[in-house]
């Protein structure tokens, strides 16, 4: 029997986030074990919003070495660039032409990035989740763990799959795409910002001191955690919908320290931020020390990186032209070869 698939991906703009790490990557690496694991780098997301060609290529490559930092093994899971396999693209035509429009107009990410970019959206931004369907749909994906953010993404996923790909141009039988299933775990599916409990850790937010990112120094963390926002209340607890803020860092303290929801409640439940905060500093430290020296050690080795990335790009290759020549076919086109 073949292993169940897994397909995931991070846009490479800027550093990396904990949400990022405690929402998506953290959990592809338990998937490794058991599962066909495809992890890439979305450089083409990255530019749907305006960037710097000065730090796409570096940010992309850092983040693929965050990847291995964080524990994917080039043993047992595939790591490449999206860009450099040109089927994504390709498929993401493909699917276009069969979406509806209404279906792109509706996604909250698009609503509320496109209000921050006015008169400058680009048709890239409301294409966004094609694309990220074709990301998955390439890989006949079983499985695609995300935060709870990419839901709405991945409902679209699956509609284009099943309804506009399958119904029309598959049967039952013989359907041409597979129709993939979040895997969106409870805990550090959503990390909240430092400054409001009420909006998530993102990397589009200018105030840096919202997010922690993994390459953060450890004076940086110490410093964003002495100035998270909290409340005037003694001691800590979970789920008070008046205490957001309460709920988010001590979530993350039960997560980084590793002792679970239960003990970390326990522990914390007299204590006041005085004492707190140190504490989740120097588990926010200590959890992120061993990432921040195989990514040092990584950058420092392009030759290594060069040949995961290789690896990860030949055989994601193989699979995703396979796929596409499906899709093709099924559509009507006449074969490549
Ligand atoms: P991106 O780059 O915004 O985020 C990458 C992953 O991190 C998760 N995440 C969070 N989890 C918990 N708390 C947060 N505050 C938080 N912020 C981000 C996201 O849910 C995501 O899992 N469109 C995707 C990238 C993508 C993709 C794909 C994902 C492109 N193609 C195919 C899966 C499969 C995105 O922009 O994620």
């Amino acid at each position: 029997m073949p292993r169940p698939r897994v397909l995931s991906g991070v846009q490479p703009t800027g550093a990396l986030h904990l949400g990022n790490w405690l929402g998506a990557i953290r959990n592809w690496v338990d998937l490794q074990d058991t599962h066909d694991t495809f992890v890439c780098v979305v450089d083409l997301h990255a530019i749907t919003v305006p960037h710097d060609p000065a730090q796409l290529a570096g940010d992309t490559r850092s983040t693929a070495a965050l990847y291995l930092a964080c524990g994917m093994d080039p043993e047992r899971c595939s790591v490449f660039i999206q860009s450099q396999i040109a089927a994504h693209s390709e498929l993401c035509w493909l699917l276009n032409c069969v979406t509806p429009l209404n279906w792109l107009e509706r996604m909250i990410q698009f609503k509320e990035k496109s209000v921050k970019q006015g008169d400058n959206v680009s048709v890239g931004l409301l294409d966004y989740p094609v694309l990220m369907a074709a990301d998955i749909l390439l890989y006949d994906a079983d499985l695609v763990p995300v935060g709870e953010d990419q839901k709405q993404h991945l409902e679209l996923a699956r509609d284009i799959a099943q309804q506009r790909i399958n119904a029309r141009f598959g049967s039952e039988e013989l359907p041409v795409l597979n129709v993939p299933k979040p895997l969106i775990l409870k805990e550090g599916a959503r990390v909240m910002s430092l400054t409001d409990g009420r909006s998530k850790m993102s990397k589009s937010d200018p105030n840096e001191g919202s997010r922690i990112t993994l390459l953060d120094p450890p004076e940086l963390i110490t410093k964003k955690i002495k100035r998270a926002k909290t409340d005037p209340q003694m001691g800590l607890e979970f789920d008070n919908p008046e205490r957001p803020e309460t709920h988010n860092l001590l979530s993350l303290y039960a997560i980084l320290s590793g002792q679970g929801r239960e003990a970390a409640a326990a522990e914390c439940a007299e204590m006041g931020w005085g004492t707190f905060k140190p504490l989740l500093a120097e588990a926010t430290v200590a959890a992120l020390e061993p990432i921040q020296a195989r990514h040092r050690e990584l950058m420092n080795d392009p030759a290594e990186l060069d040949q995961v990335l290789d690896q990860g790009r030949q055989k994601a290759e193989n699979v995703a032209n396979a796929t596409l020549e499906r899709v093709r076919k099924s559509l009507g086109f006449s074969p490549r070869h």
